[in-house]
């Protein structure tokens, strides 16, 4: 069996309703970047990075996957699907995808802020006074701007493994996770689905899918059975 590897961003959440960060009507509009996905952001307004993420958690509870997530697990019949995602909804996995990677984090779990490795499931809101069993309070459970990616040596080490790397949904504006499709083999296809070019982020050897991640999926589906 082949080796497909995805690596997804929030563009692939936004036909559930989740919108995106840098698309026009994205997250980022209305809330300063720094003020709630950062730790000086955190240390200066906890409470307002609390309410982000518990807003974000409560519209989390009530979307559901699309024909993208859906259609990637149905891709698990005739290929080893890995998927890396920089998103911290669990809509990957609701769609029943086995090997997901998660690079940025989880809203669905909170963590000690004084042991990242103190790690709770979580569906409930995050209040100030809410601790873990260290005495730490709680945080989200999210990798914050300036903060290091636990995860990259292994979504490095996955994608060298690659026969077929899938982009969807991200404009691989946000490093280190954009520059996981450098470490893919010489001579192995790229597919990016996205409705817009980031041309900057355009190798040679890119097959360009321009659409929607729900549209988009049936196109690289009916190509891989090919
Ligand atoms: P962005 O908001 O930067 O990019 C979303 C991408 O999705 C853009 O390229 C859009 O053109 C595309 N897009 C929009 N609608 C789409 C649709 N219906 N189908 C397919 N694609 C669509 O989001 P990311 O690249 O995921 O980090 O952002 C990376 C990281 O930046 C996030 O993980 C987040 C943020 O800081 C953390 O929260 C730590």
């Amino acid at each position: 069996m082949k080796h497909l590897v995805v690596l997804s961003g929030a563009g692939i959440s936004a036909e559930s309703g989740i919108k995106t960060f840098r698309d026009a009507d994205g997250l980022w509009e209305g809330y300063d970047v720094m003020e709630v996905a950062s730790p000086i952001g955190w240390e200066k307004k906890p409470e307002l990075v609390l309410k982000f993420y518990n807003d974000r958690r409560r519209q989390l509870l009530e979307v559901k996957p699309n024909t993208a997530h859906k259609t990637l697990k149905e891709l698990e019949k005739n290929f080893k699907v890995s998927i890396i995602t920089q998103n911290v909804d669990n809509l990957h996995e609701r769609a029943g995808s086995k090997n997901v990677l998660h690079l940025h984090g989880e809203l669905l779990k909170s963590r000690s802020t004084k042991n990242e490795k103190l790690i709770y499931d979580c569906d409930k809101d995050i209040m100030l006074g809410d601790k873990a069993e260290d005495g730490g309070q709680l945080r989200p459970h999210i990798v914050w701007f300036g903060e290091a990616v636990p995860e990259m040596h292994k979504a490095a080490k996955i994608v060298e493994t690659a026969d077929i790397l899938l982009v969807i949904g991200t404009s691989l504006q946000v490093y280190p996770a954009a520059s996981l499709i450098d470490y893919l083999p010489d001579g192995k296809p790229i597919y990016i689905i996205d409705p817009k070019r980031h041309e900057d982020r355009l190798l040679d050897h890119v097959h360009f899918i321009e659409d929607t991640a729900c549209n988009g999926i049936k196109e690289f589906a009916d190509l891989m059975s090919k």
